[in-house]
């Protein structure tokens, strides 16, 4: 059997809930869940780690190449250590935002997120899952929610009104996150030709699930 048929990549902004989405959709095919966005996430804390400067590429290359990155069930490991809350920070968030701008980073990150593809099939998520790690995958998403949305999500995920300056400050960094991800020279965020648009902005993540379901088995 053609192995690409049993990929399904979904790319799209953060905090569109493409995580939550393409985890449950693997849970339901069987298929192993790559996060890839965890990937730059703990080359961003790694490379602090080692006091390297997120813009410095040749050094956040060298650290990405061994990097002792582990998934285990939910949890991410770092050397070991449990790191599963500490790379979800607005600060590592922008720091992987930094480190993804870095070509030899994207370069060093490449194999390892292919060798996630096992016979079970996969569904991965990121930025570029469909357009560079998987170009022949059988079914490609573009997933994206309006920024104020996204806002509300992630204010409600860790418990801010969705009113007031903390909640505009959320807003203000997703917006510029999507501003530098989609701005960058190398794989920036945007949807491919071939990726179905799924706009979740009025959907539940039931309602987003049973959608990619649908269409996968279609396909
Ligand atoms: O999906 P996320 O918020 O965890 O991603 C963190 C950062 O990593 C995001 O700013 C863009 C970058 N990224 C990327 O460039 N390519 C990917 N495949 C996944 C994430």
């Amino acid at each position: 059997m053609d192995l690409n048929r049993k990929i399904i990549a979904i790319d799209g902004p953060s905090a569109s809930g493409k995580g939550t989405v393409a985890s449950r959709v693997a849970a339901a095919l069987g298929f192993d869940y790559l996060d890839s966005g965890a990937l730059y996430r703990l080359t961003a804390l790694y490379a602090r780690q080692h006091n390297a400067d997120w813009s410095d590429e040749a050094a956040v290359a060298a650290l990405a190449e061994q990097l002792p990155a582990g998934f285990d069930g939910g949890r991410i490991l770092l050397g070991g250590q449990d790191v599963t809350e500490a790379i979800r920070t607005e600060a590592i968030g922008m720091g992987a935002s930094a480190v993804a701008q870095l070509p030899k980073v994207r370069e060093a990150l490449l194999q390892r997120q292919r060798a996630f593809l096992t016979e079970k099939g996969l569904v991965g998520d990121g930025r570029d899952i469909g357009s560079v790690i998987f170009p022949d995958a059988a079914l490609k998403i573009f997933l994206t929610a309006s920024a104020r949305i996204r806002a509300e999500r992630r204010a409600k995920q860790i418990g801010v009104p969705t009113q007031g300056v903390a909640f505009e400050r959320i807003l203000a960094d997703i917006e510029a996150r999507d501003e530098a991800d989609s701005r960058r020279a190398v794989a920036p965020l945007k949807q491919q030709p071939d990726a179905l648009l799924l706009d979740t902005t009025h959907l539940t993540i039931e309602e987003s699930v049973k959608k990619v379901l649908d269409w996968y088995a279609k396909i």
